[in-house]
């Protein structure tokens, strides 16, 4: 069988991350590639971030990989290109957003006695929140928009942090500002009800700024972290900070279309053309496509595997190192064969634990 991978490639290095992902795919697997066009590029090109023709080629796929998008070309023009990454979740029916971030033995800013233990996974709700409440606009005097939350929403990604956290060590840690915020009491009140579905499963309600301040403060007290749109997006940046590189955190979309799989960061437009982009979060983006798009975890867990491989001999600046995403790339490429051929249960025990 030939998968067929839809890939967007995206703005600044987008483009570079994404090649190195696709050749540790290919190492993997056959798949035809789909390219297409997305964000900045696509508004160039089209004037849309999204076109249909992107759209039917996700559509048309198994699993869609994507770069990210934006920079200040788009900034100020009408329409923006984060407009591509937004709408793509939408139009896939794509809910939940799952986000580990793992220690990997690297240098982060923490003190490493509390780094070390970090081994986070946030779920993130991508359909709900302030993103894309309405009425949203500008006023005579300023700006609004509307914070929404269905408890339709909140059940179905309660109910995935939950599952997850089952594969896990059992604890989830629900996000909230529902001292101050109305959509915050629904989502509290309909997480508490989903846990009672999980009793073998350890539920928390925390404040979103005192959250932010614990995960710094003992990182390894977490397990699952589940968070409405807007929270999410912020404490997953704080994951990547406590296990040292935004660079290193991939991400899943999972919902009711075609699966999307990205990196965590940004288009980070001060790094693109040099060469010297970190690619890690893009690699084990593709590690959980073979895994959750494809159904091939032996496969995602050989990535990983060659991944943590390479990361002891190789390391791109952010991480303390000077190789080149393309030396990077190529360690991780030497070490496949070998991930590859490690029999299954010990690659098991080493598992991210992804969790779904
Ligand atoms: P960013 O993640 O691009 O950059 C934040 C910081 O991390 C910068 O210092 C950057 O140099 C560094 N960084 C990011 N990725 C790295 C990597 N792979 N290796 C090494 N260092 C890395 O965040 P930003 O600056 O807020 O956003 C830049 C643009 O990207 C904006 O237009 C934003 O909207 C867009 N963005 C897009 C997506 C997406 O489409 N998936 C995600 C996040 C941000
Ligand atoms: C992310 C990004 C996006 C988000 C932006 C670019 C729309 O920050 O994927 O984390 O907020 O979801
Ligand atoms: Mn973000």
């Amino acid at each position: 069988m030939t998968w067929r991978v839809a890939v967007l490639r995206g703005d600044g290095i987008g483009p570079e991350v994404t090649e190195a992902a696709l050749r540790v795919l290919g190492a993997c697997l056959p798949f035809q590639e789909r390219p297409a066009l997305f964000g900045g590029a696509a508004i160039d090109a089209t004037g849309s971030p999204l076109p249909k023709e992107t759209l039917a080629a996700c559509f048309a796929s198994d699993a869609v990989f994507a770069g990210a998008v934006g920079g200040p070309k788009w900034e100020s023009g009408g329409v923006r290109a984060e407009l591509g990454t937004l709408g793509l979740r939408r139009k896939l029916g794509l809910w939940a957003s799952l986000r580990p971030a793992r220690y990997l033995g690297l240098p982060a800013p923490l003190r490493e006695d509390l780094a070390r233990d970090a081994d986070l996974l946030v779920v993130r709700d991508l359909s709900g929140g302030v993103y894309f409440g309405e009425p949203r606009g500008k006023s005579e005097n300023g700006a609004f928009n509307t914070w929404r939350q269905s408890e339709e929403q909140t059940v179905r990604i309660a109910r995935t942090a939950f599952r997850a956290a089952r594969a896990r060590r059992r604890k989830v840690t629900s996000v909230d500002k529902a001292d101050v915020l109305e959509v915050c009491r629904l989502w509290r009140r309909v997480v508490t009800e989903v846990g009672r579905e999980f009793p073998d499963v350890e539920l928390e309600h925390r404040h979103v700024d005192a959250m932010a301040f614990e995960m710094l403060l003992e990182p390894g007290r977490f397990d699952v972290i589940l968070a409405e749109n807007l929270f999410g997006d912020i404490l997953s940046d704080e994951a990547a900070a406590v296990v040292g590189s935004i660079g290193l955190l991939p991400s899943a979309c999972l919902g009711d279309g075609t699966p999307l799989f990205q990196p965590v960061h940004g288009s980070a437009p001060s790094l693109a053309g040099k060469g010297v982009a970190n690619p890690v979060g893009a690699i084990l983006s593709a590690a959980l496509l073979l895994d959750h798009g494809l159904g091939q975890q032996p496969l995602g867990r050989a990535v990983e595997e060659a991944v943590k491989a390479a990361l002891r001999e190789e390391r791109t600046r952010d991480v303390g190192g000077n190789a080149s995403t393309d030396e990077f790339t190529a360690a991780v490429l030497r070490h496949l064969p070998a991930a590859m051929e490690k029999p299954k249960a010990q690659s098991e025990a080493e598992a991210y634990a992804w969790g779904v």
